[in-house]
């Protein structure tokens, strides 16, 4: 299996005010995927309306642009072995109330508007490729080896 698949990933607002992007990085790490790419950003008007366009139409749609908006986000891009689907996986269901403690949005959230962490959906064919393009630039994303990959990987 191909262990450079990319994946995005965001810590919203709540999680940033909420002093939870040390953990949420540190889960990643430990899982041993690889970061590529971080920044630390206020999104604004436009690209949130890029990044939550597939939801326009939905009643939603003003609040999480409001919400998303509202403070700095940490964005990555996180490389590893079926990235995207692990990622997800980790990250629990879109409302925390739904999701599995030991999931980031089971163990850290309760509402489905203040849902921690935002990553790219794996059953959106092509997403985490959008997504990196949308947040990064190409010279923005670096290629390095993590000391424990021979270990990672048989
Ligand atoms: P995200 O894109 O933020 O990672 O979340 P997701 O894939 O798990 O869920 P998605 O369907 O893409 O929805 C984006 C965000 O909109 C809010 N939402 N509110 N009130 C509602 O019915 C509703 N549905 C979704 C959530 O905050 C969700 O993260
Ligand atoms: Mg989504």
């Amino acid at each position: 299996m191909s262990s450079d698949e990319r994946t995005f990933v965001m810590v919203k607002p709540d999680g940033v005010q909420r002093g939870l992007i040390g953990e949420i990085v540190s889960r990643f790490e430990e899982r041993g995927l690889k970061l590529v790419g971080g920044k630390f950003i206020q999104i604004d008007q436009e690209l949130a309306h890029d990044h939550y366009g597939e939801h326009e139409d939905k009643p939603f749609f003003d609040g999480l642009v409001e919400f998303i908006t509202s403070g700095p986000v940490f964005a990555m891009v996180w490389e590893g072995a079926d990235a995207t689907r692990q990622v997800r996986s980790m990250v629990g269901e879109t409302d925390p109330a739904e999701s599995a403690p030991g999931t980031i949005r089971g163990d850290f959230g309760l509402d489905l508007g203040r849902n921690v962490i935002h990553a790219s959906d794996h059953e959106d064919e092509g997403a985490n490729e959008r997504e990196i393009d949308l947040f990064f630039d190409e010279d923005e994303l670096l290629d390095y080896e993590r000391i424990d990959e021979a270990w990672l990987y048989e």
